[in-house]
């Protein structure tokens, strides 16, 4: 099933992808008028000094700046406050989020609420807000989260900790920016996670019930750029060319997710982040083969094209067998970059029913390409905890 509507397309208003590509941030900020930039970051970024680097470049330009290095993982109301109180302290204009999800997501928040006012929770939901953000310059330091490029951030309620899920074009960034350099030091664990999380972004966005051409296009081809570059990318951080195609297959994944929708992989990674802290590339990743394997039965041949977009040899294959090639290629290539498994993280089974609850809810779990029932949720949970454990006893 695809979205046959009347379809209305987003992105960002620019986006610089390459290398040295965050040299060309004071041309953009210049144009904007800014006095004073405020940089939301994460205090990891600072120590490795990604973040510095984006600061020298402001240095250079004479730029005007405070920095919040307050952002965690899975971004808490508190952590928004924060980082409002900040920009508004020392009368910011403009914002530069460098980072990963969590720093972006903030500065989505940040943006919204300086030009609007109110509390986060007013913007829970789709398009709440009634005037265009705060600019922002959103720096991609992974290869992952695509939240660069689209109109959805994610907040943690403290008080009830479930996530909020903010769907706002007033909030798609001024400039989205993909250097590779930024991303050299990047973990192994890490550019595994993330690199996950894009393929998980284009295959949700190709099998989800709201796809359309223009998305196709963008997943397919982010399918086979991850399956093409992660391993290496992986295996040698300093490898241009592999974190140039990451950077390339992340982009596009993650405007295929933001103009077509996700499923259920993001449906219970939400969960698994907002109660036990699982950074959101890792829960996807963890989930991703045994949800594909849920909702294989209604998408065989999407999932066919998949195989093919993977590298996988599906020429005399009926459509039901190269649909189980693909799933095969996404755990191969799991298992390469060494994804831990659901047992290994603080999940506890305990916890199954509500979660499962919460999952449904969740509104990625809208666009998945069937229904599930509580049942189906808790059994993909089971199913993925218990496999780790007997994978780890056969290993002894
Ligand atoms: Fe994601």
């Amino acid at each position: 099933m695809r979205n046959e509507g009347i379809v209305e397309l987003y992105a960002p208003r620019r986006t610089l992808i390459g290398r040295d590509g965050i040299t060309k941030i004071p041309h953009f900020l210049q144009r904007l008028s800014s006095k004073c930039v405020l940089v939301v970051t994460d205090k990891g970024l600072i120590k490795v000094g990604t973040a510095g680097k984006v600061t020298a470049v402001l240095d250079n330009a004479n730029i005007q700046y405070v920095v919040y290095d307050g952002v965690e993982p899975n971004p808490t109301t508190r952590i928004v406050y924060d980082a409002l109180h900040f920009y508004q302290e020392h009368q910011c204009d403009a914002i530069i989020a460098i980072g990963g999800g969590s720093p972006i997501d903030v500065a989505k928040a940040v943006s919204i609420l300086s030009a609007n006012g109110g509390k986060i929770q007013d913007y829970n939901g789709y398009n709440k807000s009634k005037k265009r953000g705060t600019p922002i310059i959103a720096v991609n330091t992974t290869a992952g989260t695509g939240s660069e490029c689209t109109r959805a951030y994610v907040v943690t309620d403290e008080e009830t900790k479930t996530k909020m899920l903010m769907v706002d074009t007033n909030c798609l960034a001024h400039l989205a920016l993909n250097d590779p350099m930024l991303m050299v030091g990047m973990p192994p664990s890490l550019t595994a996670a993330t690199g996950i999380d894009a393929l998980t972004h284009a295959i949700e966005a190709y099998i989800c019930n709201t796809h359309t051409p223009y998305t196709d296009a963008l997943s397919l081809e982010a399918v086979r750029l991850v399956s093409g570059s992660l391993r290496d990318a992986v295996r040698d951080g300093s490898n241009m060319d592999a974190r140039t195609n990451m950077c390339w297959a992340e982009y596009m994944a993650g405007l295929a997710f933001s103009n077509a929708g996700l499923g259920l992989v993001h449906g219970i990674a939400h969960q698994l982040g907002g109660f036990y802290n699982i950074p959101h590339g890792l829960a996807n990743a963890i989930l991703l083969p045994r949800v594909l394997e849920y909702n294989r039965p209604y998408c065989m041949g999407r999932l066919a094209t998949v195989a093919q977009a993977m590298g996988e040899k599906c020429d005399n294959l009926s459509v039901d067998q190269a649909s189980k090639k693909a799933i095969e290629a996404v755990r191969r290539l799991c298992d390469d970059v060494k994804i831990p498994k659901l047992c290994d993280t603080k999940f506890r089974m305990e916890d199954i029913d509500v979660l499962a609850e919460h999952a449904l809810e969740d509104t990625a779990t809208q666009t998945n390409i069937v229904r599930p029932t509580l049942d189906d949720v808790k059994t993909i949970l089971a199913k993925t905890y218990y496999e780790g454990i007997v994978l780890k006893t056969v290993q002894k």
